[in-house]
């Protein structure tokens, strides 16, 4: 994780790398820090926000930040506890080669102790430190320059980066490197920025470069990028691409916060998700899977690679798979899956899901599919990113920026694909009929109004329910069939950024064990729509009720039975059964919100968390 931003040209380069690592601060925020090259290196860092950087550079303000060169760090700790020392920038002992780094060198400590034999000294506990030094060794060992000397290292390096490198004696250069974590250059007019997405620079310059895995680039300024693969140095044709981002979708726009802002943009995120892909003809057009027909019409197995709440989307998406085009579904963590030997045929196709297309695991698991032989396919959101260039083919999920550490409209948006591609690919093998397929795809067109519905509905009366609840220790989410996933994701979000100990259950599990946490301070979600096992989840609420449990429940608008049961209710607007988890997780989603407020915590950026996993 973590968010590097550099840059090269005629403009200040502080303020540009203090907003670029805002922008970046969704990657890793327990510690900061930037270095400008204003004929010498001055740099600053600490432990914390980048607020608390720019606190501490105006307060160091008798040394002079101006310089048109220079880059900055936002960090989520890997090696070594978020502090002051390990905090990047780091040095290399002449203090002459500075590097920012996002990743993690797994062989740092052989490397370490090869350079303590050479009298090289430590002062943090962090892997970049040894890669700085280990750069300044051979490159004054081999006298090359700089980029020549980050070649040498990187090969001898095991691990995952994205670095950025500069000298003190060439002020006008920066080298770039990646491996396994993200790296973007923008290309502006005579000035170049880096960084570990766009959003830093997308004011200045729609022009970006993405670094391949195992390339390194030399920015000079006045001269054409240089690009290389890491092992053999051979020259990389370089490939710019035109980004088509906004400056609004990065922004706040009036909202206080980014996820309640990503909560009320699911409507429209989920109208842009389905764009082309459901036609006005009630049809569906999936060029996707058009273009591999025959593969996925032969597919005997779907294996779904995610984490996080990714994951959770694909556990629905086994159920609409499973229903609609009735193939058999498997859901795996992306993290266990890599590391198992899995049985994998050439004929199965693994869905890889991801908001970012840069999570580690997933990442990981998607090149081990294809090793095997896997057809692969991704569901991303992040156009571009890592995960979508590996794969076959593949749907993006058009959400726009998702900045929320708590991840909201990737999810609905994730299950609308999910839901586009189950429809299709059930309509394409015949076993969903016409009839039907028409009804559902008539019904998936509306189901962007219904989310704003369900906004409307249940927006006021979850902020009464957060305050009687806000002060629990615990919760449970209980649901079955296609809602039992968004139990697992109503728990995620809770304890995710209110840090209450929450956990999700299929609602008849709970007889199994978590029923015996159940008294008369124990809040207990159900999620109890009308359509699909209603009858099961009244049951299963009941027992909870002759237990004294506090019963929230989710149903649908109209419901009686549930109602009487619950101490609170939210309605919901009544839809198939298929669709449901988009709109029954929404009021969860305000739940964790305003619950997470009114405790006082960071929503947007909950403790020890970050947004984009890059390391396993
Ligand atoms: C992190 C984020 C989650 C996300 C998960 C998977 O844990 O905080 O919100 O669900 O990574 O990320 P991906 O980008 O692969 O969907």
């Amino acid at each position: 994780m973590c968010g590097i931003v550099g840059y090269i040209g005629n403009k200040n380069a502080y303020p540009i790398i203090i907003n670029g690592l805002k922008r970046l601060e969704y990657r890793g925020y327990d510690s900061a820090g930037f270095i400008v090259n204003a004929g010498k290196f001055v740099h600053t860092k600490t432990k914390g926000k980048v607020s608390d950087l720019e606190e501490k550079a105006s307060e160091e303000a008798s040394q002079s930040i101006e310089s048109c060169y220079g880059m900055g760090h936002t960090r989520w700790a890997t090696h070594g506890v978020p502090n002051n020392v390990n905090s990047h920038p780091h040095l290399s002992n002449s203090g002459k080669i500075a590097i920012v780094h996002n990743g993690i060198i797994e062989n740092y400590l052989s490397i370490k102790r090869r350079l303590q034999q050479e009298g090289f000294t430590f002062h943090s506990d962090t892997d970049t430190e040894v890669l700085v030094n280990f750069i300044e060794f051979l490159k004054d060992k081999e006298q090359v320059p700089l980029e020549t000397a980050v070649r040498y290292a990187l090969n001898e390096v095991i691990g995952a980066y994205a670095i950025a490198v500069m000298e003190e004696a060439n002020p006008t250069k920066m080298v770039v490197a990646r491996l396994g974590s993200p790296l973007v250059v923008g290309i502006g007019e005579g000035e170049f920025f880096i960084a570990s997405d766009a959003s830093p620079f997308i004011e200045y310059t729609q022009n970006a470069l993405y670094l391949e895995d195992g390339e390194m680039a030399v920015i000079k300024l006045n001269q054409p990028i240089d690009v290389r693969k890491i092992h053999n140095n051979e020259e990389v044709t370089p490939s710019v691409q035109e980004l088509k981002l906004s400056l609004d979708a990065i922004e706040k726009g009036g909202y206080e916060h980014f996820m309640i802002k990503e909560i009320f943009e699911q409507p429209q995120s989920i109208q842009d998700t389905m764009r082309g892909r459901l036609l006005e003809d009630f049809s569906t057009k999936l060029s996707g899977i058009e273009n591999n027909l025959k593969q996925f019409l032969s597919a005997e197995r779907i294996i779904i690679v995610a984490c996080g709440t990714s994951w959770h989307a694909g556990q629905v998406g086994e159920y609409l798979l499973e229903e609609l085009a009735r193939i058999p579904v498997e859901v795996e963590y992306a993290s266990e899956f890599r590391y198992r030997n899995p049985v994998i045929h050439p004929g199965d196709i693994v869905i890889a899901i991801s908001q970012s297309g840069e999570t580690a695991d997933t990442l990981a698991a998607l090149k081990l599919a294809k090793e095997k032989g896997a057809f692969i396919y991704g569901i991303c959101n992040v156009v571009g990113s890592s995960i979508a260039r590996l794969t076959d083919s593949g749907t993006y999920t058009h959400a726009g920026p998702e900045i929320g550490v708590a991840s909201t409209k990737a999810f609905t948006t994730q299950l609308t694909v999910l839901t586009l591609l189950a429809l299709h690919l059930g309509y394409r093998k015949g076993t969903l009929d016409h009839h039907s397929y028409k009804k559902l795809c008539q019904q998936l067109s509306h189901i962007p109004e219904l989310v704003a519905q369900t906004l409307e509905m249940t927006k006021d009366k979850v902020i009464e329910i957060a305050q009687e609840y806000k002060d629990v220790n615990n919760c449970i989410y209980l649901g079955r069939g296609l809602n039992f996933p968004v139990a697992l994701e109503g728990a995620l979000k809770l304890k995710e950024i209110s840090y209450i100990h929450a956990e999700g259950y299929p609602a008849a599990e709970m007889k199994h064990g978590p029923i015996a946490l159940i008294d008369e301070n124990m809040p207990v979600v159900f999620l109890a729509p009308s359509k699909g096992h209603y009858e099961k989840v009244v049951s299963n609420a009941q027992e909870i009720k002759a237990r004294k449990g506090k019963i929230i429940a989710i149903v649908t608008q109209g419901d009686k039975q549930m109602t009487d049961i619950a101490d609170h209710s939210l309605e919901i607007p009544e839809v198939d059964e298929l669709f449901s988890p988009i709109l029954s997780v929404i009021p969860l989603q305000l739940l964790s919100y305003h619950i997470a407020i009114m405790r006082g915590c960071n929503v947007d950026q909950p403790r020890n968390l970050a947004k984009s996993v890059t390391v396993e």
